[in-house]
């Protein structure tokens, strides 16, 4: 016995290693996004400067664990970039850009022209009056070729213009439009790939399941073709609530979209858990309310019933997303948990919302899992 002893206490330890060193992988599989959607889509997420900067350790653990890809939330929007004429502040962008290269993650460029986050002077002279059209290309121009050949080769794809459209179909009546005209996007997509002819180009909006602009946004890709442009997707941002839209709707945006030629792309993934003061919502920031305390009822917490009602639809997206993965080419989460996201700020400020896949804790919520379930189930089944 007193030689057996040691043996069984090393078989013992031995058993207790291989079984921990298993679990230990085993737990890495079970909660790996970009493992089990590998097949299918890039997964991505919107990054902040707390991110960027490594301030937010335990979402940055998250974020190499479970994403693919990323994008800048903020810090390449052209106020933060370019916040006075010829100076540029490539800090966080730079930052951001080494951190994707370091964790070989696909780099997302947001956004080089955009109705909102450009600062004045972009538009207006000394005197404050509007500049000419002449003027505002150069003006873009310039911004445009900066930042892109900065990042050449580095930055995959670029969000080139953004929310350039209404609901109705219409043209938003931004300073690009009124003082270029509408072919202010195809001068930024043009400019955008002369700076690097490699980079996958992007228009984007939100509110992209609505017939008008979604039909208006597949009329701007076949002009932007037609003109020997290069477009390579259509980012669908899906800032989404649970009620809106329907799942056919969102399915006919994607097909309509990919039959124009384009991959799709999810770039903005939420899904708010709150009540919705309108249905069509979407993301126009300018377009805010009145904080009103029965719109902002889960302050300690969701109740279990809309906890799961909220995991069932973004349950839901995720099989629509899989389910036509030959057309989505990415789908990204805009921000990494329920904490950073803009939507406890709007439609209304102050709120406590819970519209990403990680809550406030840094946990990951049901539907993650259920989603590398999914998976592993289609895939024994082959
Ligand atoms: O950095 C300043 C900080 O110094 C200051 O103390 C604080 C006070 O308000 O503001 C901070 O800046 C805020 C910034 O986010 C960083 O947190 C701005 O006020 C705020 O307006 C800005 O909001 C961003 C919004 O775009 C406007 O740029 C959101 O974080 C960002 O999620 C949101 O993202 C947009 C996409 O780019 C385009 N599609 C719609 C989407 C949601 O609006």
């Amino acid at each position: 016995m007193k030689v057996l002893t040691p043996i069984l206490s090393l078989c013992l330890a031995f058993a207790i290693f291989s079984c921990s060193a298993n679990k230990k992988e085993y737990e890495v599989k079970e909660t790996s996004l970009k493992e089990a959607l590998k097949d299918k889509f890039l997964i991505g997420t919107a990054l902040n400067t707390n991110h960027i900067w490594g301030k937010d350790t335990a979402a940055i653990k998250i974020v190499t664990e479970q994403f693919n890809s990323i994008v800048a939330e903020n810090c390449m929007k052209s106020m933060y970039i370019q916040p006075t004429e010829g100076e540029f502040y490539f800090k966080d962008a730079d930052k951001f850009v080494e951190y994707g290269e370091q964790n070989n993650l696909y780099i997302t460029g947001h956004t080089l022209i955009w109705h909102s986050q450009t600062p004045d002077w972009f538009f207006t002279d000394d005197k404050g009056k509007d500049v000419s059209r002449e003027v505002l290309i150069e003006r873009m121009k310039n911004h445009i070729k900066t930042v892109v050949s900065r990042y050449k080769g580095r930055i995959k794809g670029w969000d080139v213009v953004n929310e350039a459209i209404l609901e109705d179909g219409s043209w938003r009546n931004s300073k690009f439009y009124k003082i270029i005209g509408e072919d202010f996007i195809s001068l930024a997509f043009q400019f955008a790939h002369e700076a690097d002819p490699d980079a996958e180009l992007y228009y984007n909006d939100y509110n992209e399941w609505h017939a008008g602009k979604r039909d208006a946004i597949v009329k701007l890709v076949n002009s932007l073709k037609e003109k020997g442009l290069r477009i390579d997707g259509v980012g669908m941002q899906g800032h989404l609530g649970m009620d809106y839209p329907s799942l056919d709707e969102y399915r006919a945006a994607i097909d309509t979209y990919s039959s124009a030629g384009v991959k799709v792309l999810i770039t903005e993934l939420d899904v708010s858990a709150l009540p919705s003061p309108r249905r069509d919502i979407g993301a126009n920031i300018a377009d805010t309310e009145a904080y009103r305390q029965e719109m902002n009822p889960y302050t300690n917490g969701l109740p279990d019933s809309i906890s799961s009602a909220w995991n069932k639809r973004m349950g839901e997206l995720f099989n629509l997303f899989i389910d036509n993965s030959d057309k989505i080419a990415r789908v990204t989460m805009w921000g990494v948990t329920d904490g950073d996201s803009w939507k406890n700020n709007y439609p209304m400020p102050g709120r406590t919302d819970y519209p990403l896949l990680f809550d406030r804790q840094y946990k990951a919520k049901p539907v993650v899992k259920e989603i590398i379930n999914k998976l592993k189930v289609k895939k024994s089944k082959k």
